[in-house]
């Protein structure tokens, strides 16, 4: 059960977009998605079909974390509210605003595996589980990839989304915070979103993430597109957006499925 984590250290770049867009088409290829909301904001709850006030007397990612036990995760499992075919093939792991006090336990010994504990033993309930992040670099963040196999980073190509998905590679690879945190995790994508033609800005940092990540850069990149932001306001997938999204969605997927093999 490959679990990957959606990041980087810059909010707004669509970290949880492509969550979306990536649980859509898994789901659309028969497989069993768990989309774990690990963003206090709770973005990606709402898009899939839950408002902060429906969340409020239940169960989710902050309870999850602070019992640690599978069972927990479980109780907060809600069906994603999409259109059927994707619907029936997404769990959501809901997130909420208490999900902020997880925070102030990053100091007790082993929290960062509290995620991790509640995951592990769900090993063959789900075919892949995908976790949206904060834009932070901090006890969330770490939760997230001690749980993870895999990292992709998001940006948009801009300088300081970029420089977002440096700090989090380094993060990543820094032999510390591996050994102290115990991460197993490697970076397998990263994925440029919101690129407009013809801005030579634009142009200029994506052949800069090329030259830097070389392969890591999955292709095609996503345009900016009013139709992706109308269908995150509807809470409907990125693919309502049309025929050139849901190409650009395949052909991520075909990349994530390859290495996660
Ligand atoms: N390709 C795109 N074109 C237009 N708007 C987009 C695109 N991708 C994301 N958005 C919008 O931009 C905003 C930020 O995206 P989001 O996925 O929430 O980013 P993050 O999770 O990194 O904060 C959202 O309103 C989203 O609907
Ligand atoms: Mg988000």
């Amino acid at each position: 059960m490959p679990v990957t984590t959606f990041a980087n250290h810059k909010g707004g770049v669509g970290k949880s977009n492509e969550v979306e867009g990536v649980a859509a088409e898994l789901a659309m290829r028969g497989r069993r998605v768990l989309a774990v909301d690990l963003d206090p904001q709770g973005n990606l709850s709402r898009r899939m079909g839950y408002q902060e006030h429906e969340l409020e007397t239940r169960p989710t990612i902050a309870e999850a974390v602070r019992d640690h036990t599978p069972k927990a995760l479980r109780a907060s499992f809600l069906p994603c509210q999409w259109e059927q075919d994707w619907a029936e093939n997404i769990t959501l792991v809901p997130s909420r605003i208490e999900l902020e006090e997880r925070i102030s336990e990053a100091g007790v010994p082993l929290s960062w595996q509290r995620l991790h504990k509640c995951l592990a033993p769900l090993a063959g309930d789900f075919d892949d589980v995908l976790i949206d992040t904060p834009p932070t670099i901090g006890h969330l963040l770490h939760l997230a990839l001690v749980a993870s196999d895999y990292v992709v980073g998001a940006t948009t190509p801009t300088y300081d989304s970029v420089r977002g998905i440096y700090r989090l590679k380094n993060f990543i690879e820094n032999e510390d915070q591996r050994a102290g945190l115990g991460l197993r995790c490697r970076m397998i994508g990263v994925v440029i979103n919101m690129k407009r033609a013809g801005v030579a800005n634009h142009d200029q940092r994506t052949e800069a993430l090329i030259t830097r990540f070389g392969d890591l850069v999955w292709p095609p990149h996503l345009p900016l597109r009013a139709s992706v932001e109308d269908a995150s306001e509807r809470a409907e997938p990125p693919q309502n957006a049309g025929p050139e999204v849901q190409q650009i969605f395949r052909d991520r997927v075909d990349r994530y499925m390859k290495a996660v093999a």
